[in-house]
This record gives structure tokens, sequence and C-alpha cells, in this order.
């Protein structure tokens, strides 16, 4: 039993080490599909919000879901930039790692913003309201930090 348990929290600590590695040393073009990927999902997320802050989709149990979902995965924002991935099949501007102090304030401002989403999204006012700063962070760094 003791030998289980010990072999268990070994293999634990080695899965953890493992990921971390994974993620030190992802490869540039890994970490863009990533990126990409993860863009794809916010849209996806953000998309049923965004129509029904202009009126386009009911409150309910979708939008209520999309909210807690985008609140959970904003946080991944800020591991999908690794150095050595602003070179490649990119539309991320050179300023996205050149002008970190700034490009930083726009991860968070999206953190930041989403973060607020569940609580919002148990009344519609305060959805809408909430769904409307998310959107104002995706152009804030979209313009600055996206190539058309
Ligand atoms: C902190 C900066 C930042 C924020 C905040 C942000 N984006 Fe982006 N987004 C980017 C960058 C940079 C790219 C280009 C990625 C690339 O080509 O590697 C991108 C690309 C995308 C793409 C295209 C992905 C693809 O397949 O090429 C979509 C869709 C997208 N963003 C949607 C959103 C939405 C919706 C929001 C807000 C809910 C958002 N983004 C918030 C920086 C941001």
């Amino acid at each position: 039993m003791r030998t289980l348990f010990k072999l268990a929290v070994a293999s634990a600590l080695l899965t953890g080490i493992g990921i971390g590695q994974a993620q030190a040393q992802m490869k540039p073009e890994d970490a863009i599909k990533y990126r990409k990927g993860l863009m794809q999902t916010i849209k996806y997320q953000f998309g049923p919000l965004a129509g029904f802050a202009k009126g386009d989709v009911p409150y309910g149990e979708n939008v209520i879901k999309r909210a807690n979902i985008l609140a959970a995965i904003a946080p991944l924002q800020a591991e999908v930039f690794p150095a050595g991935s602003d070179k490649g099949d990119t539309k991320a501007k050179p300023e996205a790692w050149t002008k970190e102090a700034d490009f930083k304030a726009a991860i968070k401002a999206f953190a930041d913003a989403a973060a607020k989403l569940p609580e919002a999204a148990k009344s519609a006012d305060a959805l809408k309201a909430a769904v409307n700063d998310v959107g104002k962070t995706c152009k804030g760094c979209h313009d600055p930090f996206r190539a058309e």
C-alpha cells in the first residue's frame, strides 16, 4: 500500500514536471497553433454573448454557460505568446513582444473584464454591460497588436 502510494505521488510529480517542461520548450509553431486555437475558442464563446448584447440572442442558459466558459479560459491567454512565437504563420505584431508592458496590460484588461462575467450573468442587464466591457478589450488588443 505504502509503496503504491509513493509511486502514485512520484508519478504525479513527474507528470507535473513534464507539463511544465512541455510549456517551456513548446516549439514556436506549436505555440502559434495553440494561440489561434485559443482565440477561436474565445470567439465561439464570445459570439453568442455579443449577439445577446445586441439583442439577437435571448438571455438564458446558453449565454450564462458562455459567460462562465469565457471567464475560465481567459487566463490562458497569458501563456500563448511565449518568446520566439513572434515569427511564423502569425498575425501577431512584433509590438506584442517589444512593448511588453503594454501588451501585458492588454492581456490583463481582457482577463479582468472576463472574470466579471459569471457574476454579471446572474442578470441580463449586468451581463450586457459586462459583455460590452469584454468586447472593448478584444479591440483594445487587436488594434495595436494584431496585423490586418
Ligand atoms: C491581449 C491581446 C488580445 C486580446 C485581449 C484578444 N485577442 Fe484575439 N488575437 C490577438 C492576436 C495577437 C491575434 C493574432 C494571433 C496570431 O495570428 O498568431 C489574435 C487573433 C484572433 C483571432 C483569429 C485567430 C486565428 O485563427 O487566426 C480571433 C478569432 C480572435 N483573436 C478573437 C478574439 C476575441 C473575440 C477576443 C475578445 C473576446 C480577443 N480575440 C481578445 C490578440 C488578442
